[in-house]
């Protein structure tokens, strides 16, 4: 593993661990000594960087609630010094819509709330998890800002940051990372580059295999039957994006081929490469993909590599994607 600097002084693994579906999102969660297991063999795989959220809950087979800032916490307690635990307030799920809510005295209750289920006294990347409207930047921003003062957090950032909401929060306390949804099937915040370079901000990508299907291990015989499983209805899912993502597949399969690689580690190396502060954090439940997964960060691409891939991405017919368009 090497690792990458997020903003001024961040220093984290160049893959990080998207740990929402442990508990969220994915179908029944894992049991709990499993994903601790897991988290673990991760962090001795070399990831230091480790995602959670307050809202990510699911519920288990015997009814008891798997709450994931719970889990990484209790994974991570021994070797708390030695890694990065990136947390996110200010959204709530009604059903499978976020309600946002960044008022000053929710933000206090929700970081009070994530110590205590992280069993840390600081949390070292605490993100915005969505823009609340009714709430400007500088507000939620000076909050960030005394935070940091009385040492409960030491760095901030915004999820699903836009230019002019991630420059008014910035000028009030300088942001770490935004944390966008980015992958090969999903490339708008692109436009962000100039502004993230401008301000020396991270970019920590979300969703970077497209919930999986980047990886191409996933076909139209594929079943994802839990009620808690967002995939069935996600549109990358669908039997006939299989059909429309054919090219794509072809293509990330003959790149897999050419870098003695998987179709999951170009996905990762391509972004990776592509900027120095673009940093992946694909979820996986399975050590066997978090090593995978983790192995992209030794793919080394060219900048003129990288933007073959682009010019190919460009052009190549691909399904819709969960959360937008190409
Ligand atoms: N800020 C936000 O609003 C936001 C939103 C969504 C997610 N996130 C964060 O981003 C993290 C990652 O995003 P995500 O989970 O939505 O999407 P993702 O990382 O693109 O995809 C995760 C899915 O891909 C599968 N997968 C991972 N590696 C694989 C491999 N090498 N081969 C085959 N399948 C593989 C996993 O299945 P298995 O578990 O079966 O391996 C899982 O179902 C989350 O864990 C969460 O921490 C943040």
């Amino acid at each position: 593993m090497n690792y990458k600097i997020l903003g001024k002084d961040l220093k984290v693994s160049a893959v990080g661990l998207g740990c929402m579906g442990f508990s969220h999102a994915y179908g029944a969660p894992t049991e709990i000594n499993e994903a601790i297991r897991t988290i673990r063999s991760a962090y001795a795989m070399g990831y230091n960087f480790f995602d959670t959220a307050e809202c990510y809950v699911g519920t288990c087979a015997d009814g008891t609630l798997s709450f994931n800032e719970e889990l990484v916490g209790r994974a991570l307690k021994d070797v708390r010094g030695d890694v990065v635990i990136a947390t996110k307030f200010g959204v709530k799920h009604e059903g499978r819509h976020l309600l946002t809510d960044s008022r000053p005295e929710v933000i206090r209750r929700s970081v009070e709330g994530s110590l205590k289920r992280l069993k840390t006294d600081h949390i070292d990347l605490y993100y915005q998890h969505r823009i609340d409207p009714n709430v400007s930047a500088e507000e939620v921003a000076s909050v960030m800002a005394d935070l940091i003062k009385e040492g409960k957090i030491t760095h901030w950032g915004i999820s699903e940051a836009n230019e002019e909401y991630l420059r008014r929060a910035n000028a009030v306390c300088p942001v770490t990372a935004i944390q966008n949804r980015y992958s090969m099937m999903y490339r708008s915040y692109e436009r962000l580059f100039p502004v993230l370079e401008e301000l020396k901000v991270g970019f920590v990508a979300f969703s970077p295999l497209a919930n999986g299907v980047l990886s191409a291990a996933y076909n139209s015989y594929s079943k994802f039957e839990d009620k808690g499983d967002y995939r069935a209805d996600m549109p990358q899912f669908q039997p006939q994006a299989y059909e429309q993502n054919t090219d794509l597949f072809a293509m990330l399969k003959s790149l897999a081929e050419r870098y003695s690689a998987t179709p999951a580690q170009i996905s990762l190396a391509w972004m990776m490469n592509k900027k120095p502060y673009i940093v992946p954090i694909p979820g996986s439940s399975k050590e066997t993909r978090i090593r995978e997964n983790g192995g992209a960060a030794e793919i080394k691409l060219t900048k003129e590599e990288v933007a073959l891939i682009d010019d190919a991405l460009d052009r190549v017919k691909m399904s819709e994607v969960f959360g937008g368009h190409k």
